[in-house]
């Protein structure tokens, strides 16, 4: 192992449980946060990795096969799960939603024209002898014209557009899809003219499978569950780019028959009055790398104040929630914790959320990558994986800027982009989408899944499994279902 570098030491925490009601909520400190730097080499000469392997994804070939056969445009994807994150095969065939768009489309327009299509295939056959490209068939996309703009009071909008969320079936195939569904208000120059409005909301229809292939009928109906509340969650007023979305449901096994819901939030502080506390620093009396909150606050950090937000379900269908003070806190640390989800493992609550390497704040880095947070309940003094938090990053070389997906940098690795929006599934397996790998001279966008990865979660860490698939990377776009039901849906 690399020698660690000088740094601050991390903000002990505890992993002690609260009761989901209470108001307690963790800080992913920026003394944690600076461990990323801390275990990244200096010395790494450039268009290499800097950070540890164990937490980094192997390199993705840029030739890589596309799971739509040239139809659309894929990102963030889920399985069909159940409240514990097993995911599901219907007569046999396996099924995933996934963001698409229009292929005419350049790949970075697609957040104002996503819109949630499925694929399917047959279980049960091993990566290595299904087609290249994961074998999926493109099933389409769930929701007519007309259905996701009816929830917006306002229809002035100029786009209006399906973002990320999960799948849970239950009994006799029934499907609650929660989405985010989004309308921007934008005129002719991209620019807003009010801010956009993402709601938490939930679609409910029904899977069909022949036994060959699958259909989905009902989604002709949306219910919307949360807005931003500028309480707990700040609202479009407090920061026109505010962040709220991604709803994923779940059962906690300590509150079994209750129903929670993690998503992605910011701090409700007004954009332009927000600060950050000794608390959301972290550091340690004495520590002679500290900083003070004067220069902290002072630096622009306060931009970047991302949080985890809980929900509880206050009826049976799941149409009725309550927010929760928030799970985590990033404030100073990043802006984005994106699609957050829950893996109960050996007694443990982890955390997991997708970060890019640009919404970090001022004075912290770490890669693109899934982060992972460690405590004894789903309200906890969360404990960072691995130190930092970093749990599956792309390769990185911090020593050298990233770029952007549409225009790398030449010193940077040609993998820094390679792969977002991780989720983690049952056995440790991580899906990803593509989007960008290669360097300025030659590099090729994505828009599917990149290979499946399996990562050991123990204790406080993760590690990368070198053992699974090629060197590390299993099949593209392998999201295999661990449970099948038969078509009447009876588990
Ligand atoms: C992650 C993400 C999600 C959002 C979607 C929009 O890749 O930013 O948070 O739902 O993409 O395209």
């Amino acid at each position: 192992l690399p020698a660690l570098q000088d740094g601050p030491e991390p903000t002990p925490h505890t992993q002690e449980a609260h009761a989901p009601e209470d108001d307690f909520t963790a800080k992913w400190t920026r003394a944690d946060a600076r461990q990323l730097q801390r275990v990244s080499d200096p010395t790494t000469p450039p268009r290499e990795n800097s950070m540890p392997a164990s937490q980094t994804m192997p390199e993705v070939p840029q030739d890589f096969p596309d799971m739509s056969n040239d139809q659309v445009w894929v990102w963030d994807s889920w399985p069909l799960t159940d409240e514990d994150g097993n995911q599901y095969s219907v007569k046999g065939q396996e099924i995933i939603f996934s963001l698409v768009a229009d292929r005419s489309l350049g790949f970075d327009e697609r957040h104002q024209y996503a819109k949630i299509g499925y694929f399917y295939r047959e279980t049960g056959v091993p990566a290595e002898e299904r087609p290249e490209n994961g074998g999926w068939t493109y099933g389409g996309l769930v929701f007519d014209e007309g259905v996701t703009d009816q929830i917006f009071e306002d229809k002035s909008f100029s786009h209006q557009t399906q973002w990320s969320g999960s799948a849970r079936v239950f009994k006799g195939g029934e499907v609650k899809l929660f989405f985010t569904d989004v309308a921007f208000y934008r005129d002719a120059q991209g620019q807003d003219v009010k801010p956009y409005d993402p709601r938490l909301t939930l679609s409910v229809g029904k899977v069909h499978s022949t036994g060959k292939d699958v259909k989905l009928t009902g989604f002709n109906k949306v219910t919307e569950l949360l807005q931003a509340d500028g309480e707990y969650y700040q609202t479009g007023e407090q920061n026109p780019s505010f962040n709220f979305r991604d709803p994923f449901t779940f059962e906690d096994p300590a509150h079994p028959g209750e129903t929670y819901m993690v998503f992605e939030g910011n701090t409700a502080m007004p954009r332009d009055e927000a600060y950050c506390t000794e608390e959301d620093l972290g550091y340690q009396a004495g520590d002679p790398f500290a900083e003070t909150t004067d220069e902290v606050n002072a630096s622009g950090a306060t931009y970047q104040i991302a949080n985890i937000g809980l929900a509880k379900a206050t009826n049976e269908d799941l149409t009725e929630w309550e927010f929760l003070p928030p799970i985590l806190s990033a404030n100073c640390v990043t802006d984005q914790t994106e699609r957050p989800q829950f893996v109960f493992k050996d007694g443990k609550s982890y955390l997991f959320t997708i970060t890019h390497r640009g919404t970090f704040a001022a004075g912290i880095d770490g890669p693109e990558g899934v982060y992972g947070f460690v405590g004894d309940g789903i309200r906890s003094d969360f404990k960072p994986l691995n130190g930092s938090g970093l749990a599956l990053g792309n390769p990185t070389n911090l020593n050298y800027q990233q770029g952007q997906p549409f225009a790398p940098n030449a010193d940077q690795h040609p993998g820094a982009f390679q792969a977002y929006s991780h989720y983690v599934m049952p056995g440790g397996l991580v899906q990803s989408f593509i989007d960008t790998i290669g360097s300025p001279d030659d590099f090729v966008r994505g828009g599917t899944l990149a290979p499946t990865v399996k990562m050991d979660i123990a204790g406080d860490t993760t590690n990368v499994d070198y053992s699974y698939g090629d060197g590390g990377l299993g099949g593209w776009a392998d999201v295999p279902a661990n449970i099948n039901i038969n078509p009447g849906g009876q588990v």
